[in-house]
């Protein structure tokens, strides 16, 4: 990875006051063209971010969601881990730095950095995969960065405004982790 040293970051667990700042991350299309979201405009209403955060925070949609933020105590956006398989010891990594005035200064992964130890430690996992649009070049480069590899491509694996559009999948195992 990076021989930069990275912006420190804290993930702590969502709370309701966290709503309204993901909902205003939601509004801006920029954030959400490459997360996986309805094609509507705005993604979710308000009680929808709402009632979605309360089922994090609640352990009720399978998600490991935490919220990141800076030293100062900003909150800049989230990650998470999903589709976790405690049998072959995987799960998919998800992140968005909602505010884009921390885009490309490291946080995105810091964050991520954070979220591989807290999986490959407390939950025991052995590789921890994602899934990426072919031409979000920004967040490949990230994940290449942090020593993701491709697995392959996932053909027509979302529809986005209308149109299929193929995604990569990648992976860094345990041991390629703490290699770094
Ligand atoms: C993809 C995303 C998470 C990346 O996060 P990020 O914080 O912007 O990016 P990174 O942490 O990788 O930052 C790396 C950049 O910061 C720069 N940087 C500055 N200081 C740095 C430091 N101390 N260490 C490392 N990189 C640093 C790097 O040079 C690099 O810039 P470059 O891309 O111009 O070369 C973020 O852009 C995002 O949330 N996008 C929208 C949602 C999204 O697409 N999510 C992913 C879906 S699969």
């Amino acid at each position: 990875m990076t021989t930069k040293e990275l912006p420190k970051v804290r993930l702590r667990e969502l709370t309701l006051e966290d709503v309204e700042d993901r909902y205003q991350w939601c509004l801006d299309q920029e954030v959400t063209k490459y997360l996986n979201m309805p094609n509507k405009y705005p993604p979710f209403s308000r009680e929808e971010t709402k009632a979605w955060i309360d089922m994090c925070i609640k352990r009720t949609n399978g998600y490991e969601q935490k919220a990141i933020e800076t030293e100062e105590g900003n909150h800049i956006g989230w990650v998470d881990l999903k589709n976790i398989d405690k049998q072959n010891h995987h799960a998919e990594l998800g992140i968005a730095i909602g505010d884009q005035a921390y885009w490309g200064k490291g946080y995105g992964l810091s964050a991520m950095k954070e979220m591989l130890q807290y999986g490959f430690d407390h939950l025991g996992l052995n590789k921890i995969w994602l899934r990426v649009e072919v031409d979000n070049d920004k967040a490949i480069k990230s994940y290449k960065r942090m020593g993701y590899v491709e697995e392959g491509v996932l053909r027509q694996d979302r529809l986005r405004n209308g149109a299929y559009v193929d995604r990569l999948r990648m992976s860094i195992l345990k041991d390629e982790f703490y290699k770094y």
